[in-house]
């Protein structure tokens, strides 16, 4: 098999090396007798995204998590449980000793079930009520609303959680319709009286949180959103061991179905330091807390589809695959991502829409020029399928698909295609 750089879509910019790597697990697996429609994750890319964030960090000033350097502010990153579901990727994260963030019972039960240490647990998330039912010390908690602290106050004291407030910041609207609010955090007035009485309550308040929304487009907009925190902690006078920004740094690689590049006006390093000078608003602050998703995890994941059909109408070629939009990225919806074949095809490019197999016209992939070669049999790779895939999968007229997982262990499945008997079994 020979590679595909050729083919490339434009306006993407991933290394070949990374192109390659792909290519090269997408046919291990397939060697592995892998049923497509799968998907193939792997930590290499997770760690890699998690050291170009430290390493902008510590070059801003802060305390190294690894080395303890002289800086007294440190910063902690948090995987976001919801963005990548995964237990193989639990199991590495929580092997090098990081921490989790959740935001439901089930997800909770899963990192206990994984190993977290509820010292490591950080739970986020409106209405939290289900929490009273766990015996859980030393749990990180971000409370979300007045009716969610007066419920959880007692438990929150008798536990010994460590507690925060999130908030609803001026820059945190709904992306589909700015001039609404979204449903999380508490107010800024809110926000002030809910520090007020988990300090009179003498609760282990120690975190002022916000998470603005994802792909945040500039370092501005977190800065705004900082300096606004710090107002109210002052007017709360209240001095946090931690400032949890949430998630949102934007994604690399991956566009809007408009053609917006999402990082395009965003530095790392610029972030950094930001952060680490907005630090400066919180005496007394020791950690920044970050938990992003889709900044650390959308590059560590690829979908690999078999082409079944092809049609040709109305001057449109028609891919029909076995996998596609409906059953396993939605986020098509919204993003273009590179896609491309496995394995070279030349030859004439031409409008090509790629189709999973469900009965809607809606389960479309990409319109974009591939080669007019591409047919039956063929496979193709649709990149940055590491974030937000898995959580959105549909059982949509067919099982979910394969799973595999790479990391320092080499590659294996962990998820086999779902049967027909696992699809239809839940009915009772
Ligand atoms: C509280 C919280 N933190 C972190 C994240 C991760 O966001 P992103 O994937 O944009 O980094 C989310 C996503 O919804 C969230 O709600």
């Amino acid at each position: 098999m020979t590679p595909i750089a050729k083919t490339l879509p434009l306006n993407f910019s991933h290394p070949p090396e990374m192109i390659e790597f792909w290519q090269r697990l997408a046919r291990e697996a397939l060697s592995l007798s892998a049923p497509t429609p799968f998907y193939v994750f792997s930590a290499l890319p997770i760690a890699e995204k998690i050291s170009e964030l430290d390493a902008a960090l510590v070059a801003a000033g802060f305390k190294s998590e690894i080395k303890n350097l002289k800086s007294p502010v440190g910063f902690k990153h948090f995987l976001s449980f919801k963005t990548q579901p995964v237990a193989s990727l639990l199991r590495w994260w929580q092997g090098q000793g990081r921490s989790i963030e959740v935001v439901s019972e089930f997800e909770l039960r899963a990192a206990l079930a994984e190993g977290f240490a509820p010292e490591n647990i950080l739970v986020n998330g409106p209405a939290k009520l289900w929490l009273a039912q766990f015996d859980l010390r030393e749990l990180s908690v971000n409370f979300d609303s007045p009716a969610e602290l007066a419920a959880l106050l007692p438990l929150a004291k008798k536990l010994n959680w460590r507690c925060g407030v999130r908030i609803l910041t001026g820059e945190e609207f709904d992306p589909e319709n700015p001039p609404f609010p979204t449903q999380f955090g508490f107010t800024p007035d809110g926000a002030v009286a809910a520090l007020k009485k988990l300090l009179r309550a003498k609760t282990r308040v120690e975190t002022v949180h916000f998470h603005l929304r994802t792909n945040v487009s500039a370092v501005a907009i977190y800065e705004r959103a900082i300096a606004e925190v710090a107002e109210i902690c002052r007017a709360a006078k209240f001095r946090p061991l931690h400032l949890d920004v949430g998630g949102g740094i934007p994604v690399q690689n991956v566009l809007s179905r408009g053609g917006k590049v999402y990082d395009g006006e965003f530095g790392l390093r610029s972030f950094a330091k930001m952060l680490r000078q907005s630090a400066k608003l919180f005496p007394g602050l020791r950690e920044v807390w970050l938990e992003n998703g889709r900044f650390v995890s959308a590059g560590s994941g690829v979908l690999v589809v078999k082409i079944l059909d092809v049609k040709a109408r109305r001057g449109l070629r028609q891919l029909i695959c076995d996998g596609g939009r409906t059953m396993n990225a939605l986020t098509s919806l919204w993003e273009q991502h590179a896609l491309m074949p496995l394995v070279e095809r030349g030859g004439v490019q031409v409008l090509t829409a790629i189709h999973g197999p469900t009965c809607m016209a809606f389960d479309q992939l990409a319109r974009i020029p591939l080669p007019r070669s591409l047919s039956a049999g063929d496979h193709l790779l649709w990149l940055d399928a590491g974030a937000y895939h898995l959580p959105w999968e549909t059982r949509f007229s067919h099982g979910h698909a394969a799973v595999f997982w790479q990391d320092e262990n080499g590659l294996r499945q962990i998820r086999a295609r779902q049967s027909f008997e696992n699809w239809w079994s839940p009915w009772t």
